[in-house]
C-alpha cells in the first residue's frame, strides 16, 4: 500500500544556490520543493549591499524554470565595514529578508565576513530596531580552537554576550550540530531559533572518516559525534517551533569536493524532503514534520505560512543518482546510490 503525507507547502530557510552555470543548474531542483528560500549571499564577491541582493534576485528569477513559483529571500553579507543605513535601506525596500554574519574564515566564502561582533555593533542594534533576522553561521575561527569544539565555543565567547546584550536582535542559529546547539536554543528567549540539515541528521563524524576519507559527507560546521546527531534528531522532531528547515545545499563540482583540499558543502536539494522523511519516519514524527518544514519559519521571520500543498508518497523507486551533470562538471548529490523511501510527489492547488 502507498502510505502518502500531504502538508502545506514547505521553504528551505537556508540555502546556496551560487551563480551562473551552478545558479542554473540547481534552481530548479529547490524551486520544485520549496515555495522560498533564504538565499545566502557568500558569491564572489558577496552580496553586501541593496544593488547586489536584488540584481542577484533577478538572476536567480530568470533561472527558475518554467511553471514554478518561486520566490528567494535575499540576505545581506555582514562585513566589518557594512553600513547599517544600507541594511535599513534593503530591508525597508523589500530586497534584503536577514544578514548573514559569516565569522571572517569560518567557511566558503567567508574571507570577507565579520572579525570581530564590536565591528558591527551599529548594524546589529539596526536590525533589532526594525525587526530584521540576523543569520549566523555559529563558529569561532581561532587556529588554536578544534574544529569539533568551534560551535559550542562560538556560542559561549559570541553568541551569549551578543544577545544579552540585545535581546530583541532575532538570530537564526543556522545549521547547528551539537547537543550544546540544541540546548541554547531551547533555554533561549523567543528570538532566537535554529535551522537543522539533512545530513546533520543523518551523519555523525565517523560517516566522515571511517574506511577512508569522505569528501561527501563534509561541511561545516562538521558533523559531530552520535550524541550530538542524536540530539538534533530529538529537537527537529520535537515539535518546538524554534527549530525549521534550513537544508544548506552548497554545491560543488565533484572535482573540487575530491580533491587535497576538498570544499566544504554537501549538495542535498534534488532530494531535500525526501532526507529529511527518512529521519521524521524513522522516529515515527511524520506528524511533526509540516511544523518543521512550513511553519515553524515563516512564524519565526513573521511573514505568512504558504498556501497550497504538497504531497509525499512512501514507495519503491530509483535509487539517488550518483551525480548530477552541469556544463562544468558533475555534482554529486547527499544519498548518491541510495534508496529513498519517501518520494516528493508535486503540488496541489492552493
Ligand atoms: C557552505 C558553502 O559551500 O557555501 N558550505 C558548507 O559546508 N556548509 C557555506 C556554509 O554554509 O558554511
Ligand atoms: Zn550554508
Amino acid at each position: 500500500m502507498t502510505h502518502t503525507l500531504t502538508i502545506r507547502r514547505p521553504d528551505d530557510w537556508h540555502l546556496h544556490f551560487r551563480d551562473g552555470v551552478m545558479l542554473e543548474a540547481v534552481v530548479g531542483h529547490t524551486a520544485r520543493q520549496f515555495a522560498r528560500a533564504i538565499v545566502m549571499p557568500n558569491l564572489t564577491p558577496p552580496v553586501t549591499d541593496v544593488a547586489a541582493g536584488a540584481a542577484y534576485r533577478e538572476r536567480i528569477l530568470a533561472a527558475v524554470p518554467d511553471g514554478l513559483e518561486f520566490t528567494p529571500l535575499m540576505t545581506c553579507y555582514l562585513t566589518d565595514k557594512t553600513d547599517p543605513e544600507e541594511v535599513r535601506r534593503g530591508f525597508a525596500e523589500g530586497v534584503f529578508t536577514a544578514a548573514k554574519l559569516y565569522p571572517a574564515g569560518a567557511t566558503t566564502n567567508s574571507d570577507s565576513g565579520v572579525t570581530d561582533v564590536a565591528n558591527i555593533r551599529a548594524v546589529l542594534e539596526v536590525m533589532a530596531e526594525i525587526g530584521m533576522v540576523l543569520c549566523v553561521h555559529g563558529e569561532v575561527t581561532h587556529h588554536a580552537i578544534d574544529i569539533f569544539d568551534r560551535e559550542a565555543v562560538f556560542i559561549e565567547q559570541i553568541l551569549e554576550p551578543l544577545i544579552a546584550d540585545l535581546p530583541d536582535l532575532k538570530v537564526v542559529f543556522e545549521h547547528i550540530t551539537s547537543s550544546q546547539g540544541v540546548a541554547f536554543v531551547e533555554n533561549a528567549s523567543a528570538n532566537i531559533a535554529a535551522t537543522i540539515t539533512p545530513q546533520h541528521l543523518h551523519l555523525n563524524r565517523n560517516a566522515m572518516l571511517v574506511g577512508g576519507m569522505r569528501p561527501h559527507a563534509y561541511c561545516l560546521p562538521v558533523a559531530k559525534r552520535e550524541e550530538h546527531r542524536l540530539a538534533l534528531v530529538r529537537a527537529a522532531t520535537s515539535g518546538s517551533s524554534k527549530f525549521f528547515l534550513g537544508t544548506d545545499s552548497a554545491p560543488h563540482l565533484q572535482s573540487d569536493k575530491e580533491s587535497a583540499c576538498g570544499c566544504a558543502g554537501i549538495f542535498n536539494a534534488p532530494f531535500a524532503l525526501e532526507s529529511y522523511l527518512a529521519v521524521f519516519d524513522a522516529e515515527n514524527a511524520l506528524d511533526k514534520f509540516e511544523g518543521f518544514a512550513s511553519e515553524h519559519g515563516p512564524d519565526f521571520y513573521g511573514l505568512p505560512r504558504n498556501e497550497g500543498q504538497i504531497t509525499l508518497e512512501k514507495r519503491e523507486t530509483e535509487p539517488v543518482p550518483e551525480h548530477f551533470m552541469t556544463s562544468l562538471g558533475p555534482v554529486v548529490p547527499f544519498h548518491a546510490g541510495d534508496r529513498l523511501a519517501w518520494h516528493f510527489a508535486g503540488q496541489l492547488p492552493g
